[in-house]
């Protein structure tokens, strides 16, 4: 029996029996009526929705009901994925980029994943909020300080939940890490890094015909992130995808439930990587077009992130520099530090707990320790995650969506941690244009944040 078949049968007979969390704030009362199964609306065909689309066409409880994305190629594909799993064809809007505005007038849709490019999420997270659609929206960072406040008051007023779709927040070691937070293994939090360190340099330039590592073309002339992402780089000097690295250490701190971030500066490095990839790409040289502009976001930017109870955060986005993947966590307390140096291997890291390790000095290897916490989630759903997207997480951050809104329960990560998220990049990018000046960021939660309670990944149940 494959694993895809292992995984239906196990949702099927395990992820109905959990108990559902009880709702803490006033985004609460989105359903009172409990689903079976949640239909879904897919908003951006691309490559991230596709990831998507196979983990919810191996839930009994998921209809992908429709789809909006105004390039053919990205539907053809996400329909292809679809029947793949034996799955019915869904409604198609297709034609230009407000179609999706007719796909939220359906009513076969309760939900709305949105795998749009960034300068879409929020728009598109606000109207399917106004039509009574629950918007599970994907990894970014704002283009403007105001779209994080109009998400949240377009949320409190319709009463709509709106789930960030943060991943990393669910990989295996990183929950490993935070139940050892929990338990109280590295003492009071101190400070944490992480960050967005992914060489992209051959995936924001292509031929406009295979994705990755095959030209120097951005914009029209390209495919898949290329079309879109590239020009950010080329006008923005920020940082520009603050969630992979944010997301996980702020679930350890509490961030929005208990405390809160409250100011960050930035500063950023020369931009020196992407014109160097354009001039010595086979395909480009000093005399193509694209090695004359100048691209604005310094290849390496860090911001310091200050938070109400105390701790320090750094987090730092680098695309375009020659380095193998890794996000750059640093966990430190007052009695330990975990410093992750791989891409979610059980055994790429470093761990040192002062009195277990009787103040030796010396690091442990991480793999005893995350394997002996291993977070309860991944204990039970570990082998139905196999094959799902980032080493399987990508199972649990849909699980968890779908989980919500079957239940009518609060979403894990909610509606502030997207606003307080998202609002680091222009916050950011304020910052450096100001010469790293300080900036405040708003509490989101208006006060609330002070008696939320932490409620994510608590127990095996989603
Ligand atoms: N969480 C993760 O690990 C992860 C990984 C990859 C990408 N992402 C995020 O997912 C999102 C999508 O990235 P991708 O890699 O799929 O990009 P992509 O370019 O492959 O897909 C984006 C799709 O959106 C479509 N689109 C453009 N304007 C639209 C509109 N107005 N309405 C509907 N669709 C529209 C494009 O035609 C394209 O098909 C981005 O936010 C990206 O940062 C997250």
């Amino acid at each position: 029996m494959s694993h895809l078949v292992n995984r239906r049968n196990f949702l099927k007979t395990s992820v109905l029996t959990g108990a559902a969390l009880g709702f803490q704030d006033s985004i609460q009362a989105f359903s009172t009526t409990k689903k079976e199964v949640v239909r879904i609306g897919i908003i951006g065909a691309g490559f991230r929705s596709q990831e998507h689309i196979g983990n919810f066409c191996q839930r009994p409880d998921v209809q992908i009901t429709a789809i909006a994305d105004p390039q053919e190629r990205s539907i053809k594909d996400a329909v292809a994925e679809i029947v793949k799993y034996n799955r019915p064809e869904p409604a198609i809007y297709k034609n230009g980029p407000l179609d999706y505005k007719n796909l939220l007038k359906r009513e076969d849709v309760d939900a709305v994943v949105i795998c749009s490019p960034w300068e879409w999420h929020s728009i598109q997270a606000i109207d399917a909020m106004n039509a009574g659609k629950i918007p599970g929206v994907e990894v970014c960072g704002a283009v403007k300080l105001q779209e994080c406040w109009d998400v949240v008051n377009t949320s409190e007023r319709t009463k709509v939940p709106l789930m960030m779709l943060e991943n990393v927040c669910y990989r295996r070691d990183v929950m490993a890490v935070l139940n050892m937070v929990r338990k109280g293994f590295f003492g009071e939090l101190l400070h944490a890094q992480g960050g967005y360190e992914h060489d992209l340099r051959g995936v924001l330039f292509n031929d406009g015909i295979t994705a990755y590592n095959s030209g120097v073309e951005f914009g029209k002339n390209a495919y898949s992130e290329a079309q879109w992402r590239t020009e950010h780089n080329l006008k923005r000097n920020g940082e520009l995808y603050p969630t992979h690295g944010l997301g996980p250490v702020a679930v350890m701190m509490d961030i929005n439930r208990g405390n809160r971030m409250t100011k960050l500066s930035s500063i950023a490095s020369k931009s020196k990587g992407l014109h160097k990839y354009i001039v010595e790409h086979p395909k480009g040289g000093p005399n193509h077009p694209n090695a004359k502009l100048n691209f604005k976001c310094g290849d390496i930017v860090n911001t310091q992130i200050q938070c109400s109870n105390g701790e320090s955060i750094l987090l730092t986005h680098d695309v375009s520099s020659p380095r193998p993947y890794n996000l750059g966590f640093r966990v430190q307390g007052t009695e330990g530090l975990w410093q992750d140096y791989g891409a979610g291997g059980k055994t790429q890291g470093f761990i040192y707990f002062e009195k277990e390790m009787k103040h030796s000095h010396k690091w442990d290897n991480t793999e005893k320790w995350l394997t002996e916490h291993d977070h309860p989630l991944w204990q039970k759903y570990g082998a139905a995650a196999e094959g799902a997207g980032h080493g399987g997480m990508d199972f649990f951050v849909d699980h968890a969506f779908i989980e919500c809104v079957k239940r009518g329960t609060e979403f894990p990560l909610d509606v502030y941690d997207y606003a307080s998220w998202y609002s680091i990049t222009p916050l950011s990018e304020k910052s450096i244009a100001e010469g790293g000046q300080i900036q405040l960021i708003p509490d989101f939660t208006r006060g609330k944040f002070k008696t939320r309670k932490p409620i994510f990944a608590f127990g095996d149940d989603y």
